[in-house]
């Protein structure tokens, strides 16, 4: 199936994610290659793995962005560093979740976020995320979104879940392989798990957001992530209606190494709850399962 049979309805405003599902779904193709053949892998630093695939992969968008879009800036995970004075530019992460990759877990994507950022654009400041494309190869599931059209997932359009409160919601996080003794998250992960349906790590963050952006998760969130990680994802959530800042609830920024990603309903909840565990605040105590009980029967859910 081409890329443009896959998405439907009114396209005729689309200006760049036709193109670049494509790319996508060419990457992703490859990606399931390597996954059936299996990989080596190797260490990107001391923990950090990275495989054959993670680098074809980016060479391949490379060329194809570069052959689409011959003026479009292209930052690759795997470093490429391409037209960086540009207007456009890429985010792209050939492989999110290569962890999983390697050891034969199939979840993981190929992610692809395009920020344009106008002349004068400061070199440390935020262009606006305008297109993103995420492709799950083993599920063949693409996700797309541009500014101001709304997000598709094979085309049809998006929308975040409605789950009114934290203590309803699913939840989904993710841990840094590198300084990963030196991150506060597993904190934060038990005190969400103990007061929600739960939290998954699933070892994909551009997946997790794009989960978000369709109402599979009701929330996501994650430290240090990098723009590649992100891009794409926050562009899907944004256009399906949800909500994404950082934890004290300021607008999110691509370098800001904190995602706080929601349906936008909890997102208020979820920054209070972050602001009083940094702030060692003493917490409301966790209900117990009877009072959990109580509280849905009292609200007739
Ligand atoms: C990783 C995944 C993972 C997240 C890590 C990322 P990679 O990306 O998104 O879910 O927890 O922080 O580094 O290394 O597989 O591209
Ligand atoms: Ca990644
Ligand atoms: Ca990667």
């Amino acid at each position: 199936m081409s890329s443009e049979s896959n998405i439907s309805g009114p396209i005729e405003n689309l200006q760049w994610v036709l193109q670049a599902a494509g790319i996508a779904r060419e990457g992703g193709a490859k990606l399931r290659e390597f996954f059936a053949q299996g990989v080596e892998t190797e260490y990107k630093g001391d923990v950090d793995l990275v495989t054959v695939a993670d680098r074809t992969v980016e060479k391949l968008i490379k060329t194809r962005l570069g052959e689409t879009f011959p003026e479009h800036g292209i930052y690759g995970e795997e470093g490429t560093r391409e037209r960086m004075e540009g207007e456009f530019r890429w985010y792209v992460d050939p492989l999110d979740g290569t962890t999983n990759f390697a050891h034969g877990f199939p979840q993981f994507c190929v992610s692809m976020g395009l920020e344009q950022r106008p002349p004068g654009t400061a070199a440390d400041a935020d262009g606006t995320l305008v297109a993103g494309v995420i492709y799950d190869p083993m599920r063949d599931e693409l996700y797309t979104a541009e500014r101001g059209q709304g997000a598709r997932l094979n085309g049809k359009p998006l929308k975040v879940s409605r789950v009114p409160e934290l203590a309803e919601a699913l939840l989904s996080t993710g841990f840094p392989s590198r300084k990963r003794h030196a991150s506060p998250n597993v904190h934060f992960y038990q005190e969400f798990t103990l007061r929600s349906h739960g939290v998954r790590r699933a070892g994909s963050a551009a997946l997790d957001l794009a989960y978000v952006a369709a109402g599979r998760l009701d929330a996501f969130w994650e430290f240090n992530l990098n723009p590649w990680d992100t891009a794409a994802g926050i562009l899907l959530v944004e256009e399906a209606g949800g909500k994404v800042t950082d934890f004290a609830g300021n607008p999110f920024k691509l370098d800001s190494r904190e995602v706080l990603a929601s349906n936008g309903a909890i997102q208020n909840e979820l920054v209070v709850l972050f602001q009083d565990m940094f702030a060692g605040r003493g917490l409301s105590p966790i209900p117990s399962p009877q009072e959990f009980a109580q509280r849905r029967a009292e609200k007739g859910r």
